[in-house]
């Protein structure tokens, strides 16, 4: 793991956009893995800013997401097909039959996830995945636990998980407590990673990260085994 430690937000969502937009330069048809959460959002922000100045290129480019609320309509405001329509999509010159999210409402989702799983290998794989954490140290949906799934799946969101997510959600609506991801085994064969980190509630997950272990109980912890993670952290999360 390879750590870059910025003093602000901006720099780091910043740098993090510089990595993807290099990826981008270098294979224009590149499938890039990417997150929902407040931490991506400033790196969809430069990307934008990037693309509408005519630096980089999204033509050609497929996206796959990590993970999605089930159930949920991809229409509903609280979805990730939406956050991603919202924060990124809609604001680039992305061919939106490109854009790949597990679909929130699907009939059976085992199957759902087969698919998903399916397509990721017809795709080639993913080039660069971009991932956040969780304060419990999950990535994507990927919660603590003694058993981790390899690929795509249907789980259980924890209590602690719905309570730090369910700020995006206003009084009275329902927060699905659910939901589909891809496993660790789907995020482990990307070919490279970059995890975004910020903000002092992150500190816990964080430090995990720093020493010589891994662990189910902080699955963001063995991304230690990948050979190509870089951590692009802030000074409030790293200090
Ligand atoms: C959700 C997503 C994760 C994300 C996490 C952190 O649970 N499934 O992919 O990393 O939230 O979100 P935030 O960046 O808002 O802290």
């Amino acid at each position: 793991m390879k750590f870059l430690k910025f003093n602000t937000y901006e720099e780091m969502s910043a740098a993090a956009a510089n990595i993807m937009a290099e990826q981008i330069k270098s294979k224009p048809n590149s499938v890039l893995g990417l997150a929902t959460g407040s931490t991506p959002v400033g790196m969809y922000k430069k990307l934008i800013e990037m693309n509408k100045a005519g630096e980089i290129d999204f033509s050609d480019i497929t996206t796959v997401n990590l993970d999605e609320y089930y159930p949920i309509d991809p229409a509903n405001n609280q979805s990730y097909r939406y956050f991603m329509n919202d924060n990124l999509f809609n604001h680039i010159n992305i061919d939106m039959d490109r854009t790949n999210v597990l679909y929130g409402l699907a009939e059976d989702p085992d199957k759902e996830c087969e698919r998903y799983e399916q397509l990721i290998k017809d795709l080639g794989g993913i080039d660069i995945q971009v991932l956040g954490i969780g304060q419990n140290g999950h990535i994507a949906f990927n919660e603590p636990e003694e058993n981790l799934y390899l690929n795509t799946h249907k789980t259980a969101l924890t209590e602690s998980t719905i309570q730090a997510n369910s700020r995006f959600f206003s009084e009275g609506e329902i927060m699905p407590t659910a939901s589909l991801t891809m496993g660790m085994g789907t995020i482990f064969a990307a070919k490279k990673i970059i995890l975004l980190i910020n903000g002092k509630a992150k500190k816990a997950a964080f430090e995990q990260l720093l020493n010589d272990r891994f662990c189910t109980s902080c699955p963001a912890t063995i991304l230690k085994l990948h050979p190509d993670v870089t951590v692009i952290c802030d000074a409030e999360v790293a200090d």
